[in-house]
């Protein structure tokens, strides 16, 4: 090429959801059977996708609309639909016309962080889901500004950091939430939610709030952003890859709130959508079928059961690490996972090298790199070892180590041999790190 096509210095944006994978594959070329818990798809962990379900789309692709461009905002129908369904709740009143699809909620979030100036900063919690952290990352050419979900106080923010964040740092224009919390599974009470609205109206700043897992709240009550938003500008982002589920139909949704207050916020939300127009429209087929999958009477049972399941796996979850020194399950009740949360340097120390393999032992060692955080030694030990793939918890932008995995697996025997594997391997590695610990002594 004649020039750089790239811009000197730009960072490769990291998505270890994706990155673990490379590794499960060399695992499985060698005949291992892979545990695959590192992506929140619930169709390929096996969820059967309901008949009645699949009955309506595929009346649905019968119809010649589907396969036509839809309005570059997305279908009027369902637009007013969803827009009646969150008026439902009581707080902010919304039209269809503050709705906008997306190519799936990636693309929503993508274009988003997207539009805004580079001179401004989105404040977002740590850890955070990769689309957003990298998102922003990418736009201002260095971490993200992150407030602390706090481990020790169940994933917790504590809105006294945001505050005093949004104080220190004038560029801030929004402050991101994503409930129920991918990773930790946090699912935010009304205070918490309050508080964070209490800031943005003091700063005038606007909210983000990524509530794709929305109807997946297994413990406690779920609180929307439009119940408590009251006058203060904000996106809600929404779509069907996690509660139908339906990923492959790449179809979310943004939901802009109040943007009658202020001017700023209306003028960037109109420009979303004007890069929407220029892409001419999103995915046809899935959002002519919302309409009718959401009011089917099926839909609340099937959700249901979903939620009994995960609730159920969770309890077991909790029950296999109360028994695992050093590793901390807390969080969950909403969204499909679990997030294991470990003291760096535990994570870090040494691979209970004795027990394992030559060849074991010279994947993990081939596969990390000089600078990988602490917790990559333990994810690799546990994909190396006993063919669990999971995230490291580094790969959500946090200095928090750790891992997640996901509560997804449909066969009820193999999700208790995961854990049972997971109990054995994570349990070698406590005694050997006392071991350690006692020769040092
Ligand atoms: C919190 C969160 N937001 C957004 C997305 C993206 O969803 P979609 O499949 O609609 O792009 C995901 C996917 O895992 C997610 O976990």
């Amino acid at each position: 090429m004649r020039l750089p096509l790239v811009p000197a210095g730009k960072k490769k944006a990291s998505y270890e959801i994706r990155g673990i994978v490379d590794k499960g594959y060399q695992l499985e070329a060698c005949g291992k059977n892979v545990f695959w818990e590192n992506i929140g798809d619930p169709v390929q962990k096996g969820m059967q996708v309901p008949q009645w379900m699949k009955e309506i789309v595929a009346a649905e692709a019968l119809s010649d609309a589907s396969y036509g461009y839809c309005e570059s905002k997305g279908v009027p129908k369902t637009r007013e639909f969803l827009a009646a369904r969150t008026n439902a709740f009581g707080g902010v009143r919304i039209t269809s016309d503050d709705i906008t699809f997306f190519n799936g909620l990636g693309d929503a979030i993508a274009r988003v962080y997207g539009m805004l100036s580079p001179d401004a900063r989105v404040l977002m919690p740590s850890p955070t889901y990769p689309a957003h952290s990298g998102a922003e990352s990418s736009r201002i050419g260095r971490a993200p500004l992150q407030y602390t979900l706090d481990p020790k106080r169940d994933w917790l923010p504590d809105p006294d950091e945001v505050r005093q964040l949004v104080t220190d740092n004038p560029d801030v224009c929004a402050i991101l939430l994503i409930n129920p919390d991918n990773p930790t599974g946090k699912v935010f009470p009304y205070s918490t939610l309050a508080a964070l609205v209490q800031i943005a109206r003091e700063f005038d700043l606007f909210i983000i709030c990524d509530e794709i897992y929305e109807n997946l709240v297994y413990e406690g009550e779920m609180v929307r952003l439009c119940e408590v938003i009251g006058d203060v500008p904000a996106i809600a982002m929404k779509g069907i890859s996690k509660e139908f589920p339906w990923p492959g139909s790449r179809c979310g949704w943004l939901e802009y709130y109040n943007r009658d207050k202020d001017p700023v916020f209306a003028d960037f939300c109109g420009r979303i959508d004007h890069g929407k127009m220029t892409e001419v429209c999103s995915t046809t087929l899935p959002q002519r079928v919302i309409p009718a999958i959401m009011s089917h009477p099926m839909y609340k049972t099937w959700q249901d059961d979903i939620k009994a399941e995960l609730s159920r796996k969770m309890s077991k979850v909790r029950a296999a690490f109360h028994e695992i020194e050093g590793f901390h399950v807390s969080g969950g009740g909403g969204a499909f996972y679990a997030t294991v949360h470990i003291d760096c340097e535990f994570a870090g120390s040494c691979v209970p090298y004795t027990a394992l393999t030559d060849g074991q032992l010279n994947l993990i060692r081939k596969w990390l790199q000089p600078g990988s955080a602490q917790d990559y030694k333990i994810v690799y030990f546990l994909l190396a070892v006993h063919g669990i793939c999971v995230v490291p918890l580094s790969g959500f932008s946090t200095p928090h180590c750790g891992f997640r995995f996901t509560l997804l697996e449909q066969d009820e025997a193999r999700f208790d041999e995961l854990l049972r594997e997971m109990k054995e391997g994570l349990g070698l590695w406590s005694k050997h790190r006392k071991l350690e610990e006692s020769v040092v002594a």
